[in-house]
């Protein structure tokens, strides 16, 4: 099965120093079904720290969608929400 979300977590050092360095737990936290369908990657800064329109870090990206204050429970109730949306029948 093809991954269907991708998820970038920001290491640079205005969201590391706001709590992105629990973010780099959140592979261990997925559940084991979702991990074939899950690409989780690291940037060195995503850009949105730099205008206060997007909130407040750390941030991730997920599908393309920003995260502010992102937490582990907060992506893994949206990527949640995105394979359910996915999976739902048409
Ligand atoms: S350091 Fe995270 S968005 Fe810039």
């Amino acid at each position: 099965m093809n991954k269907q979300i991708e998820v970038i977590i920001c290491s640079g050092t205005a969201c590391y120093v706001m709590g992105g360095s629990e973010l780099l737990l959140l592979e261990e936290n997925l559940p084991e079904s979702w991990r074939d369908r899950v690409t989780i990657s690291g940037s060195p800064c995503l850009g949105f720290c730099r205008d206060r329109q997007h909130g407040k870090a750390p941030f991730v990206s997920v599908n393309g969608t920003t995260v502010p204050r992102a937490t582990i429970p907060v992506i893994l109730e949206l990527i949640g929400e995105l394979l359910e949306a996915h999976d739902a029948p048409q």
